[in-house]
């Protein structure tokens, strides 16, 4: 059992949706993972995100993009560990289908991480992204059912701005990893990007347009078209925020993190409608996935204002959404075959 600090509230406290729906009565619980040094306090990041559900040993791997730390939470002891990189931004980890190694992304480039090996030896490039724009970052990226990784960029970034229109999404296979595949460009900040359990569609986010995106996707060609809005964030009073991370759960449903909207909000794809909305003390809910023995807590993560010392002092906690009445299912994993003798 996870080590959890302090067990929030929760009922009712806040909802965004009209509708009626089935759920308006829960009780959820929203928890923090507490700290190794001092279990009586949450672990606190400095910005927390791509929390990605490693079933095989039952744990969480997630990223410290300013800090340039991986972190694996193990969930049966409650343990972080943590692996410094010390080359830039690291936005993203995810996992590698076969292997033990990781996918991370280092400013604008992917490499495999090997945790188990010291010092540089630990990174193997696998290609760069953004070629000729030395500020763009990687900042998310799944896999699809057929194994490759899709992954989009932001341009360059001051404070919380991002400059508009530099950036792309892209796929990467195994067999032309070195040549990334582009998909969509312009985009400000990639993001979010979920497939519909039929394979049909991909959810797409470019955060400052806040807006949830469809495409119709064919798996079979590793392309997409015909792009749709889903939900628009702004008309739902989050004229602020804008969202970021984003998963499904097995019906299919959408569950997105709102970056400065403190919140999770649950939508249905199909019906283009929030369900619930869930509110957390902190603005800064960068992402989420599901994780547990039965994928059926959603793992938060967030992140502190780095502009100022006067920080909510929760946040960059890695939270947990329990009793959601909601669970995930196992997604892709990036194919890479060659990727323990790379
Ligand atoms: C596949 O799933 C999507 C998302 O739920 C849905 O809109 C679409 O109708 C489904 N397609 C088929 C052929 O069932």
């Amino acid at each position: 059992m996870i080590i959890v600090f302090l067990v929030l509230l929760v009922s009712d406290i806040f909802r965004v949706s009209e509708a009626k729906t089935s759920t308006s009565n829960q009780f959820y619980k929203i928890s923090m993972v507490s700290s190794n040094n001092d279990p009586s306090h949450p672990a606190l990041f400095s910005h927390g995100e791509s929390p990605v559900w490693d079933a095989e040993t039952q744990s969480l791997y997630f990223v410290d993009v300013h800090a340039q730390n991986v972190h694996r939470l193990d969930y049966k002891t409650g343990e972080i560990s943590s692996k410094h990189i010390g080359y830039g931004k690291v936005n993203l980890v995810s996992l590698i289908s076969g292997s033990r190694r990781l996918l991370v992304s280092v400013r604008s480039a992917l490499y495999l991480l090997d945790w188990n090996v010291a010092g540089d030896a630990a990174l193997r490039l696998l290609t760069n992204l953004d070629e000729g724009q030395p500020d763009n970052q990687i900042n998310d990226g799944k896999a699809d059912v057929e194994g490759r990784f899709w992954v989009g960029t932001k341009g360059p970034q001051t404070g919380d701005d991002v400059v508009a229109d530099k950036a792309t999404l892209y796929s990467v296979e195994q067999d032309s990893h070195t040549h990334a595949r582009a998909h969509l460009r312009p985009v400000s900040v990639s993001n979010g990007i979920a497939f519909a359990l039929n394979n049909s569609l991909m959810y797409y986010i470019d955060s400052p347009t806040q807006r949830i995106e469809a495409f119709d996707y064919d798996s079979q060609k590793g392309e997409i078209s015909g792009r749709r809005t889903i939900l628009d964030i702004s008309a739902y009073g989050y004229e602020d925020a804008i969202p970021d991370g984003m998963t499904i759960d097995n019906k299919g449903h959408l569950w997105v993190a709102l970056m400065f909207g403190g919140s999770v909000l649950h939508i249905d794809p199909d019906k283009r409608q929030v369900v619930y909305g869930y509110k957390l003390p902190v603005a800064r809910t960068t992402s989420l996935c599901w994780g547990g023995p039965n994928l059926d807590e959603l793992f938060v993560t967030t992140g502190q204002d780095p502009g100022t010392s006067e920080n909510e002092h929760l946040a960059g906690a890695l939270f947990t959404i329990r009793a959601t009445g909601s669970r995930g299912v196992s997604t892709p994993m990036f194919r890479f075959d060659t990727a323990d003798s790379y």
